[in-house]
């Protein structure tokens, strides 16, 4: 297979293991050991992602171990203070490591993953597996599904990955995604085709930690200033604006991999040669515009799922989606280019070489980024990601508001903690009607199941809403427990802007 390449320099291989049973014994008794105690506590300062009380309790999570033939795959995860290098800036941060992003964990659709988790942070903290349908023990919401992880203690996130695809992983608790808890997730198609000759994980972040405000920060003046947006710019020459407002937070630095744009990652390859890049918006608060100078991009897969291939010249990632392309490249030096939605700022980049010559300026804005620029609503799903046909059994109303005055958002007219959850009965074909009652658009994230826009079927995880606007999310109900559904823009979601899923009966 030579479409696995190795990833961007700067991602770390994770400890993977391959499929020999020596690591069978591995499992040890460090899963749950001091994982979260019932009524545990973190010290976290705010609420918390979901974290916040709703006075249940949690014992360690029930290892899994592998069946006879599955593979396992063994990752450790340390959220630690560090200083991260970004290209001449250094930050310090909390992360997985010592760079951002975080390594990439990869496995294969079907393997069990144990991922030991050992909190070096003075917070609380967990990991979240964005995007896959998980078991519930797993899914790493505090208050939800897990206490947070304290200071010191350690939690094994033991899962099997159903659906192969482009996945991340990132830390649930308050605003800790906005610092550098964030890393990729890669789940192997074991009937992939492959058809490129190499493969790169690009990432999309929004900076301040370290540099500017921290993200606590930023949220506590946000709420108490009643909120304001980054960038009034609506657009920035970047077509039709689809998105409204850009934003809430200005950020100091834009990145790529880690990156700022004047000490961007260089990918290199040869003219001619077909890549397949992952790319990830991990940032918080920022819609990103994506293009290749020179270049035209195949997209075949968004938040996992294949779609019927589609050339643009450049598309939208919302905060949590992810989507994958395929580009022919040509020869010379080109920037890929991530730019901001709606902020008036130098856009994030990489650098493409396949031959000599200089790279474009820092800020060269490639001519792709001026014309039509692809979104979800271009795309429809590959028959293999198809959902049934059905008629939904069930319709919830899930609506977005806020944001008018105060730094308040709520789904279905409350902030998290005050709002009913919404009610599934399993098995049944449930419709989520996602109404959009605010100026601003929102990434909403669905946890525990993946959904298909009616209309299109496009399968996905996180689905950018725009303002005013109703999409209806398909899904059945097929996987119990206590679930999320949420606005990623961390601001949001953590002013409110979240609601839980529970199944009756
Ligand atoms: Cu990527 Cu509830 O999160
Ligand atoms: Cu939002």
């Amino acid at each position: 297979m030579t479409g696995l390449g190795l990833g961007a320099a700067g991602l770390l291989a994770a400890c993977t293991g391959a499929g020999d049973s020596g690591h069978g014994s591995h499992s040890g008794s460090s899963a749950g050991s001091s994982a979260g105690q019932p009524g545990a506590s973190s010290s976290t300062g705010s609420a918390g992602m979901g974290g916040h009380d709703l006075g249940r309790s949690f014992g360690p999570p029930t290892p899994l171990e592998p069946t006879p033939g599955q593979r396992l795959v063994s990752a450790t995860l340390e959220p630690a203070p560090a200083t991260v290098d970004l290209g001449g800036v250094n930050a310090s941060t909390w992360a997985y490591g010592s760079a951002v992003p975080g390594p990439v964990i990869r496995a294969t659709a079907g393997d069990l993953l144990q991922v030991t988790v050992t909190n070096r942070l003075s917070a609380g903290t967990t990991v979240h597996w964005h995007g896959i349908r998980l078991r519930n023990a797993a899914d790493g919401v505090p208050g939800l599904t897990q206490a947070p992880i304290a200071p010191g203690a350690t939690y094994r996130y033991d899962f099997v990955p159903p659906d192969p695809g482009t996945y991340f992983f990132h830390s649930h608790v308050g605003v800790q995604i906005d610092r550098g808890l964030y890393g990729t997730l890669v789940i192997d198609d074991p009937r992939e085709p492959g058809g490129y000759d190499a493969e790169w994980v690009v990432v999309l972040d929004d900076w301040t930690d370290g540099i500017g405000k921290t993200p606590d920060d930023i949220l506590a003046e946000l709420i108490a200033g009643g909120g304001g947006h980054a960038g009034h710019g609506m657009g920035m020459g970047m077509g039709d604006p689809p998105w409204g407002m850009g934003g809430d937070v200005t950020y100091p630095h834009y990145l790529v991999n880690g990156r700022v744009a004047s000490a961007p990652e260089t990918f290199t390859a040869k003219p001619g040669q077909r890549v397949r890049i992952r790319l990830v918006n991990a940032s918080a608060d920022t819609i990103f515009a994506v293009a290749l100078g020179g270049h035209r991009l195949t997209v075949t897969h968004t938040d996992g799922y294949a779609v019927q291939p589609r050339e643009c010249a450049a598309l939208y990632l919302g905060m949590g989606e992810r989507y994958d392309v395929v580009v022919t490249l040509a020869d010379g030096v080109f920037p890929l280019v991530a730019a901001p939605f709606g902020k008036l700022t130098v856009a994030a980049r990489a650098l493409v070489r396949t031959g000599s010559g200089d790279p474009p300026a820092a800020n060269a804005r490639p001519a792709e980024l001026g014309g039509e620029i692809l979104t979800h609503a271009d795309l429809a799903p590959a028959d293999a990601a198809r959902l049934a046909d059905k008629a939904p059994d069930s319709v919830l109303p899930v609506v977005l508001g806020g944001g008018m005055g105060n730094y308040a958002w709520t789904i279905n007219g409350a902030a998290y903690g005050k709002n009913a959850p919404l009610q599934l009965t399993a098995g049944q074909r449930t419709r989520l009607r996602v109404s959009n009652q605010s100026m601003m658009t929102h990434p909403f994230h669905l946890h525990g199941h993946t959904f298909a826009l009616a209309g299109t079927g496009l399968r996905k995880d996180t689905v950018l809403v725009r303002h005013m606007e109703t999409l209806d999310l398909d899904f059945d109900a097929d996987n119990r427990g206590s679930w999320m559904a949420h606005c990623h823009n961390a601001y949001h979601g953590e002013a409110g802007m979240m609601i839980e899923l529970a199944y009756q009966g």
